[in-house]
Parts: C-alpha cells; sequence; structure tokens
C-alpha cells in the first residue's frame, strides 16, 4: 500500500494529541470536597484520568488496607468518591490497565514515561517515592506533567 504524505501528517497530529494528553490531567471542576478532605492529606489529589475504573474501584474497596495504612472513610463518602472516581476515570485506550497493585506508578505507561529516571534518583531525599509526582513535576497539583514543567531534585 502506498502511504500518502497527507497520513503522515495524519499520524504526527495524532501523536501529539496523545502526548499532550498524557501531559495534561486536571483535576474535573465536579470533585467533591471529601476528594481533598480524605485523599490528599498523606499524598496529592490524584487526578482520576491517572487510573481505569477497575483499579479505582481495587483502590476504593481497600482503603482499610491501604499502602500500610488505614485510609478507610465513612460508607456515605466512600459511594460518593468512588462513583466520582470511576465516571472520571480515563477513558484512553493506552492508560486503560488495571493498576498492578493499584499503584498508577507500576503501570506499564508510568515505567514507560519514566524509564531514564535512575533507580538511586527515585531515592533522593527531596523525592522519596515514584508516588511523590509533585517532587519532580512542579505543577502536578494542577494536573500538568508537561516535560517543560518538571525540575527533578538534586538531593
Ligand atoms: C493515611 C494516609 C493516606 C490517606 C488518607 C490516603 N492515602 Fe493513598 N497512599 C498512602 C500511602 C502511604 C501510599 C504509598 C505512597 C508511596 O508509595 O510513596 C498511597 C498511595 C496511593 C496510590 C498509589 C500511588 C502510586 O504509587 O501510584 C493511590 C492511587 C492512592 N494512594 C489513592 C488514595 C485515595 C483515592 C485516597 C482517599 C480515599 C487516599 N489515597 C488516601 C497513604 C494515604
Ligand atoms: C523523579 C522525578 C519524577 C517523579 C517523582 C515523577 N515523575 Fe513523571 N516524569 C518525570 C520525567 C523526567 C519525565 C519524562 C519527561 C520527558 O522527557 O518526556 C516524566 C514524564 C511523565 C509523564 C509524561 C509527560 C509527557 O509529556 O508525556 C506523565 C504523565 C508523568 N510523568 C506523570 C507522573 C505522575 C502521575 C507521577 C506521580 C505518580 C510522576 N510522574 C512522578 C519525572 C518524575
Amino acid at each position: 500500500m502506498k502511504i500518502k504524505y497527507t497520513h503522515y501528517i495524519a499520524i504526527y497530529l495524532l501523536l501529539l494529541a496523545s502526548s499532550a494528553f498524557a501531559a495534561k490531567m486536571p483535576m474535573p471542576a465536579d470533585a467533591p470536597a471529601s476528594y481533598e478532605a480524605e485523599c490528599a492529606s498523606c499524598h496529592m489529589a490524584y487526578p482520576p484520568g491517572l487510573l481505569s475504573e477497575q483499579s479505582w474501584k481495587n483502590v476504593m474497596s481497600s482503603l482499610s488496607k491501604h499502602f500500610g495504612t488505614d485510609a478507610s472513610v465513612d460508607q456515605k463518602t466512600q459511594a460518593e468518591l468512588t462513583a466520582w472516581l470511576v465516571k472520571n476515570a480515563t477513558t484512553r485506550q493506552k492508560y486503560k490497565e488495571t493498576a498492578p497493585d493499584n499503584r498508577i506508578t507500576k503501570t506499564a505507561w508510568f515505567i514507560r514515561k519514566h524509564d531514564e529516571i535512575r533507580p538511586e534518583v527515585w531515592k533522593r531525599a527531596g523525592i522519596k517515592s515514584p508516588a511523590n509526582c509533585g517532587a519532580c513535576h512542579i505543577d502536578a497539583a494542577n494536573g500538568i506533567f508537561s516535560e517543560n514543567n518538571i525540575k527533578i531534585p538534586t538531593k
């Protein structure tokens, strides 16, 4: 099959669109107050678009055993948050995998996007964990993960 020049342009635009999506995952405007209150005291309020529906269900149904801590919420809040997270979960096929160990940081796309970071860098005092997005993505709180908004702490 002969590929026309216009096809290259279309593919280029597609690639551009997908990388722009990866770089920007703003918090939906309808975030319930309970998300900030219950899910942002130990780490940032992760934008729901970072995980799939099933992954959020898994996170929300295991809050009493949440990465070595108890992050339980009352039943009403649990239902409210689960519904909102599921509604705003990623719809993009390439981010749709069920996250291993309920971790964004163990998804294939996360590992691929961060494969240039040496293992010892993650352990620096100013970073501590891959889950600490805001240590490097200086505008993570606004859902901006673009490569122009990264500053990796040197220690
Ligand atoms: C009592 C503290 C605490 C609260 C409250 C809490 N978490 Fe966490 N959460 C943690 C810890 C600790 C980790 C593991 C962080 C690490 O590995 O550096 C974590 C990790 C996560 C991760 C995986 C991060 C990764 O590695 O990709 C998700 C998703 C998550 N939390 C969602 C939530 C949600 C949703 C809520 C609210 C219902 C919540 N958390 C409330 C302590 C908490
Ligand atoms: C040690 C610093 C560091 C931490 C911590 C970190 N990242 Fe990154 N992130 C990077 C670097 C470096 C890149 C690669 C930028 C590039 O060259 O495209 C990247 C790339 C990305 C991209 C792709 C951006 C694009 O333009 O395609 C996303 C999305 C992303 N990170 C999300 C996250 C999330 C979500 C977390 C927390 C769960 C996180 N990162 C934690 C350093 C970090």
